[in-house]
C-alpha cells in the first residue's frame, strides 16, 4: 500500500470485459470511492450506491477534486476528466443498481451487513449479473449462499488506494463457476490491474501474510520496545517498505484492521492473529486512523 502515482488507463484503449458495461459499487467509504474511480477510468459506467444521497454525492465530489488536481498537474487531459466524471453516477437507492452487469460490494467489514445486502441485491439485479465482494477476510461462500446465484458470486479484492495499487485478488469460493472467475479476472485486467487467483480462505494471500506483521508491530509498541515513530522509521529504512506499519494501519483504518484480525483469528485460532488489546481500545476510542483524523498518528484535514 503506497502513495505511488495513479494508474493511467487510456479509455480509448480499454478492452471491456465480456458482457460488462455497467458496474455498481456498494459503499462510499475509502474503498468504494477508489473502486468507483478505477471503474470509471477504465471506461465502465460506475454507479455508486451509498445509504444517503448526500454521502454518495460527496464521494463523487471528492473524486472530481482529485481528478481536477491531476488536470492541473498535466497528468490528465481535461476531456478525459470530463469523460470519467460523465461515467460516474451516484444513488441512495439499491434499486438504482438493477441494470448493472457487475456489482462490487464494499461496505463495512461485517458479515451480517454484507449478507443482508447480498440477499437484497440478488432480488434486484438482473439474473446474468455477477455479485462480487471487496471483503478483506470474510467467507465469500457465506455471501454466495444467501443468493439464488451462488455460481455468480466471487471476491474481487482491491487494495488501498485502489487507483494506485496494481494488485487485485480474485477470490474463488467453492460455489463459483469458471465463467464467473474468468469474467472477474478480465474485469480486473481491463482496470489495469494484475490479478491473482486465491481460494476463499480468511485473509486470502496478502492480508494473511501482512496482518501478523502489523499486529506484532502494535505489540512491540505496547510493550514499550520502541516508539511508534521509530518502528515506522525502522521498517521503512530497514526493509525498504514504502511506509511503516503504523502509517499503514492508519491508512487501512483501525476498525477495518481489527475486523480483519478478528476474522483471521476466528478462522485459524493462531495467536499471531489475536488482536493486540491496544488496537481494540483505539477503535473503542474512535481513533480509526486517517479517516477520523487520528489513529496511531494525527492528520490535519
Ligand atoms: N481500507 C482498506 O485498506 C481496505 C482494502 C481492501 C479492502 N477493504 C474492504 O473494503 C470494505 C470497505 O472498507 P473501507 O475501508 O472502504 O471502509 P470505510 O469505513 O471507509 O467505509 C465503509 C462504508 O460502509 C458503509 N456502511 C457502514 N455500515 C453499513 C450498513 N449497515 N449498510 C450499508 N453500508 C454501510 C459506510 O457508510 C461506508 O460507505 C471492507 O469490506 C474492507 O475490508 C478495505
Amino acid at each position: 500500500m503506497t502513495d505511488t502515482a495513479t494508474t493511467t488507463i487510456d479509455p480509448a484503449a480499454v478492452t471491456p470485459s465480456p458482457g460488462i458495461a455497467t458496474v455498481g459499487i456498494l459503499g462510499s467509504g475509502i474503498m468504494g470511492a477508489g473502486l468507483a474511480e478505477v471503474a470509471a477510468r477504465a471506461g465502465y459506467t460506475a454507479i455508486v450506491r451509498s445509504r444517503s444521497q448526500a454521502a454518495a454525492d460527496a464521494m463523487v465530489a471528492s473524486i472530481a477534486k482529485g481528478l481536477a488536481k491531476q488536470v492541473e498537474r498535466g497528468k490528465l487531459a481535461e476531456a478525459d476528466r470530463d469523460a470519467i466524471l460523465g461515467r460516474l453516477l451516484a444513488t441512495a437507492d439499491l434499486a438504482g443498481l438493477a441494470d448493472c452487469d457487475l456489482v462490487i460490494e464494499s461496505v463495512v467489514e461485517d458479515l451480517a451487513v454484507k449478507k443482508d445486502l447480498f440477499a437484497q441485491l440478488d432480488g434486484i439485479v438482473k439474473p446474468s449479473a455477477i455479485l462480487a465482494t471487496n471483503t478483506s477476510t470474510l467467507p465469500v461462500v457465506d455471501l454466495a449462499m444467501v443468493t439464488n446465484r451462488p455460481d455468480q458470486v466471487c471476491g474481487i479484492h482491491f487494495f488501498n488506494p485502489a487507483p494506485a495499487m496494481k494488485l487485485v485478488e480474485i477470490v474463488r469460493p467453492l460455489t463459483a463457476s469458471d465463467a464467473t472467475i474468468e469474467t472477474a479476472t478480465a474485469f480486473a485486467a481491463a482496470c489495469g490491474k494484475d490479478a491473482v487467483e486465491v481460494k476463499d480462505q480468511a485473509g486470502f494471500i496478502v492480508n494473511a501474510l501482512l496482518f501478523p506483521y502489523l499486529n506484532n508491530a502494535i505489540r512491540l509498541a505496547e510493550q514499550g520496545t520502541a516508539s511508534i515513530a521509530d518502528i515506522d522509521t525502522a521498517m521503512k529504512g530497514g526493509c525498504n517498505f514504502p511506509m511503516g506499519p503504523f502509517a499503514l494501519l492508519d491508512l487501512v483504518g483501525l476498525d477495518t484492521s481489527l475486523a480483519i484480525l478478528d476474522a483471521l483469528y476466528d478462522e485459524f485460532r493462531d495467536a499471531n492473529y489475536a488482536a493486540v488489546p491496544m488496537l481494540r481500545r483505539m477503535v473503542a476510542a474512535g481513533r480509526l486512523g486517517r479517516k477520523s483524523g487520528r489513529g496511531f498518528l494525527e492528520y490535519t484535514r
